[in-house]
């Protein structure tokens, strides 16, 4: 995660969300929509706005960026249609929003991660312990390899959020340093770009 919040989902009024963050390059957006064994990866649609409001409310998605967003703040400021912008996936199973999948290059980051793609996920609590969320990063890893073979992804979170980092792990992503920021020690990760088979 780049930043304390997750960028791109409040639009204007959360415009500093997306300061450090911008498209993820030549890419053709938004992809059919991307079906793994149990999930469905597609672009943000306005019956979703439902479940950012929850998971940007939510104290538990939010303990370990900044803390949950207002109800009543969000049901205001949010766009029609949250989180719509390229490599921003909505995560559904069983017809219904679960989580979020953010590919976003970041233009302010960690030196080591200026420039490069950053991997972030939110999840609703109630979906948490199925292997959801590695399961849509995998097809959202898998995707991105494939319109953009060759790219190193990093992914940026704070060491006590364990299944962050169990996740990380998960997805390939090894350490390259630890640092201090947001009042929290941080971790950043990086997944090498994959080999191309020849
Ligand atoms: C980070 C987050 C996405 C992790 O969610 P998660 O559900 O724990 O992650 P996974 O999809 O990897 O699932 C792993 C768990 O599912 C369990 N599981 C159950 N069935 C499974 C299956 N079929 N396949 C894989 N794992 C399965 C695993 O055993 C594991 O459980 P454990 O955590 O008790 O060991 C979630 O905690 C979240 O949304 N947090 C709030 C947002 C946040 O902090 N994001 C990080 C900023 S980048």
């Amino acid at each position: 995660m780049l930043l304390a919040h997750s960028p791109g989902l409040i639009g204007d009024a959360g415009a500093d969300w997306l300061a450090g963050v911008n498209e993820l390059g030549d890419v053709a957006w938004p992809p059919a929509p991307i079906r793994t064994e149990r999930l469905v990866l597609r672009e943000s649609e306005a019956r979703d706005r439902p479940a950012f409001v929850e998971l940007l409310a939510s104290p538990e998605v939010n303990t370990y960026l900044g803390g949950p967003r207002p109800r009543d703040e969000l049901e205001r400021a949010l766009p029609a249609v949250p989180g719509r912008f390229p490599g921003g996936f909505v995560v559904e199973l069983d017809g219904k929003m679960i989580g979020q999948v953010l590919l976003r290059r970041a233009t302010e980051h960690r030196p080591a991660a200026v420039g490069k793609i950053d991997l972030g996920y939110l999840f609703l609590p109630r979906s948490w312990g199925s292997g959801y969320a590695a399961e849509a990063c995998a097809a959202a890893l898998d995707w991105l390899d494939s319109v953009l073979p060759g790219e190193p992804v990093v992914l940026a979170t704070q060491t006590a959020n364990t299944s962050s980092m169990r996740l990380a792990a998960k997805l390939g992503f090894a350490e390259l340093e630890r640092f201090h920021a947001w009042d929290a020690d941080q971790w950043l990760g990086l997944r090498p770009p994959a080999v191309p088979s020849a």
